[in-house]
């Protein structure tokens, strides 16, 4: 394997049009960030470099819902996003951002150069265009039906409906967006990367030199590379984002995801105005991505293009991407708000950055999608991080302060099960490089957490604190193996959750660690004072989650009745059919639950006729029947009497199913006399 001097780590750029959410965490910040760490603990030469992504159609759009500016946009995400990677402890040398004014420089001097060097072709193609807008239309801001499901709201370049991709040229009936007009055709230039010349040396890099990435980025590339290249256009006909820089160019501007990825560059100048092009040309910097899987595409052959075709930069040595985090057995989505938030987490749930950081890379969706619930967080909180580490360092500490006054004590001689003990935990260190090098981080971290099982289980065995009776130089010994694997853990968890190991490093009085000491038992020593003992973790009772889960069930239901669509119309009834029911009108007399049944409520009704008891399936509606007494109801005052729980019900109740699946009694718009026929 290639030696390096450094490493530049670098992760996507969210877009700016909304906050970061869990599962860019699970698939992009929180790796990255394990992997940095680790890198600066074994005392690397590293640099990670993040920012916001703040071009592209997306963010006019919601500028425009909201009656504001792009960059309004932008300025409102941009903040929430880098304070709330802050807070989380993603730990950027920069974050920064592509509304920046070097980072206008740098994509712009970039795309000149190309154009100067002749690697891109231009070409002339038919577009849409708005002509009451007077300006083209990015897919986006086309809408139509779809020609697979006729849905009649479906998307320029998507039907959210079917899930079907699509050009705006397959759409029936188009109109504009903006003005509500019918797009026409017009011809427009734009320039285009010619993958298909790249085509050749991609395919010999990623498939015959870099087989040792994932296997879901390698799988990606080769279907991608299988299909044959096609030139890209790299710029649009919109108003935001970076002016392309080249004569007759008005009103276009770089193509998103050729702006983008070039952030990567004007950041790390931002950050090193004098010494940047070391971390991009030296052949001595390994480079890394960090992304999700609907990223591979443009981190694996298209920005590597751009990277070749410029000539003096460095490419990829791997582009570790993930598989996608879903929420409760739903995809995350943004617009339909599907989504634990990575600010509302911080604020709700304050001081439990380390849980949200333990439970996603836990269940990482390193290889395939995994998904997040609520359950599953607090059982790992609750009967790992508690009942095992956090068990673990509490109990070692809290019986040091108590046998030895807050002293590490000597270490006498070893018993076998002490030599036993420690040589189980001298392999962690090995393991965990195994995994952390090829970015197995749930391995890596499982490894960490076998290092406080292995103490947990020996101080359950040795029970210092019965020993302490009998035998003080023997739980001397005892409590010196114990603090050594809690120094072991502030080293080996510090990648992972770095505020609990600051923590343990503050009790045990560490001052610096280094990955190197990992594995060791004199990392302590006799004499060494410890400092004050605090939990490292504390239980999440059931109401917690509870709020969560309503939190999103709430969601759900808005999402329902947002995109309520009304079941489709039966088929016909001839009149002589629909004459035969005979609905009416009653008062209710008396409306109470039906014992050991909780959908049913038993009513006692004045029908004009000397009254009838209906048994109706409406409880979970109506949980205050008795407020029901007084009102008016229609009923199926023809509908063959039955028997429901014992009671005989003589009718049917009429009642309108609302979009959230709630049952809604219907009543006269005025009181009538009971009895009263309807139709
Ligand atoms: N904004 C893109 C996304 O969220 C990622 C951009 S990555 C970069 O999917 F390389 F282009 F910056
Ligand atoms: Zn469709």
């Amino acid at each position: 394997m290639k030696q390096f001097k450094r490493t530049l780590v670098t992760t996507a750029l969210p877009y700016a049009n909304g906050p970061v959410h869990i599962g860019h965490l699970a698939g992009v910040y929180v790796p990255a960030d394990i992997y940095v760490r680790y890198l600066r603990l074994k005392g690397e030469e590293v640099l990670f470099v993040g920012g916001s992504d703040e071009h592209g159609v997306p963010i006019t759009i919601k500028a425009k819902k909201e009656g504001v500016t792009p960059q309004d946009i932008v300025d409102r995400y941009h903040e929430i996003i880098k304070k709330s990677f802050e807070e989380l402890g993603i730990s950027y040398d920069i974050y920064s951002r592509t509304s920046s004014k070097i980072h206008h420089e740098t994509s712009s001097e970039f795309f000149r150069h190309l154009y100067e060097k002749g690697e891109f072709v231009e070409k002339t193609s038919e577009q849409y265009y708005d002509p009451e807008a007077h300006q083209f239309l990015a897919d986006r801001y086309i809408m139509g039906t779809c020609p697979h499901c006729k849905n009649p709201n479906a998307y320029g370049d998507q039907c959210e409906a079917c899930g079907t991709s699509l050009s705006p040229l397959d759409l029936i009936d188009p109109h504009s967006t903006i003005s509500g007009a019918k797009p026409i055709l017009k011809p427009t230039k734009h320039w285009y990367l010619p993958l298909d010349k790249h085509q050749e040396w991609l395919s010999k890099w990623i498939l015959e030199d870099h087989k040792e990435w994932k296997t879901n980025v390698y799988g990606q590339c080769k279907s991608w590379l299988d299909l044959g290249l096609q030139p890209r256009a790299v710029s649009r006909d919109l108003d935001w984002g970076v002016p392309v820089p080249v004569e007759g160019a008005d009103g276009k501007v770089l193509y998103v995801w050729f702006d983008a990825p070039i952030g990567y560059i004007s950041n790390t100048r931002e950050l090193l105005p004098n010494d940047w092009e070391k971390w991009w040309k030296d052949k001595e910097t390994r480079m890394l991505h960090f992304i999700g899987k609907d990223n591979i595409v443009f981190h694996c052959i298209v920005f590597p293009a751009m990277l070749k075709a410029e000539g003096s930069y460095n490419l990829p040595d791997n582009v570790p991407a993930n598989e996608f985090l879903n929420l409760e057995g739903d995809k995350i989505s943004t617009s339909r708000n599907w989504a634990v938030w990575l600010h509302e987490y911080l604020q709700e749930m304050p001081g439990k950055q380390d849980v949200l950081r333990y439970v996603l890379t836990a269940n990482a969706p390193e290889t395939k999608d995994n998904d997040f619930t609520w359950k599953d967080f607090q059982t790992r909180n609750n009967s790992e991080l508690v009942a095992i580490f956090g068990n673990f360092v509490n109990r070692a500490l809290v019986l040091t302060q108590k046998f030895y006054g807050g002293v590490v004590p000597a270490i006498g001689e070893l018993a076998e099960i002490d030599r036993q003990t420690l040589t189980e935990f001298q392999n962690v260190k090995a393991n965990m490089e195994h995994y952390l090098d090829i970015f197995r981080f749930r391995d890596a971290l499982k490894e960490a957490m076998e290092l406080a099982r292995i103490g947990n289980k020996y101080l359950a065995d040795m029970e210092p604190w019965k020993l302490i009776k009998t035998d003080e130089a023997r739980t001397a010994t005892i409590m010196h193996v114990a603090l050594q694997i809690a120094a072991n853990l502030a080293i080996a968890f510090e990648p992972f959750t770095p505020f609990t190991a600051k923590k343990l490093r503050n009790m045990l009085s560490m001052g610096e660690i280094k990955w190197s000491d990992l594995g060791r038992i004199d990392i302590l020593k006799e004499g060494d004072k410890i400092g004050k003992v605090e939990l490292l973790f504390e239980k999440i009772e059931d109401d917690v989650i509870a709020f969560q889960i309503n939190k999103l069930q709430e969601t759900k239901k808005k999402n329902e009745i947002d995109n309520y669509k009304p079941a489709e119309v039966k088929a016909n009834v001839p009149f002589e059919e629909w004459e035969k029911t005979d609905i009416r009108v009653a008062t209710v007399l008396e409306c109470t639950k039906v014992p050991k049944a909780d959908k049913l409520l038993q009513f006692r009704l004045d029908d004009g006729m000397g009254g009838r008891t209906i048994v109706s399936g409406i409880a979970q509606s109506y949980p205050e029947p008795e407020k029901l007494v007084g009102r008016q109801v229609l009923f199926i005052a023809n509908f063959e009497p039955r028997k429901l729980r014992g009671i005989m019900s003589e009718g049917m109740i009429l009642s309108a199913v609302d979009a959230d699946g709630k049952l809604v009694l219907c009543e006269p718009s005025r009181e009538v006399k009971p009895g009263s026929t309807v139709g």
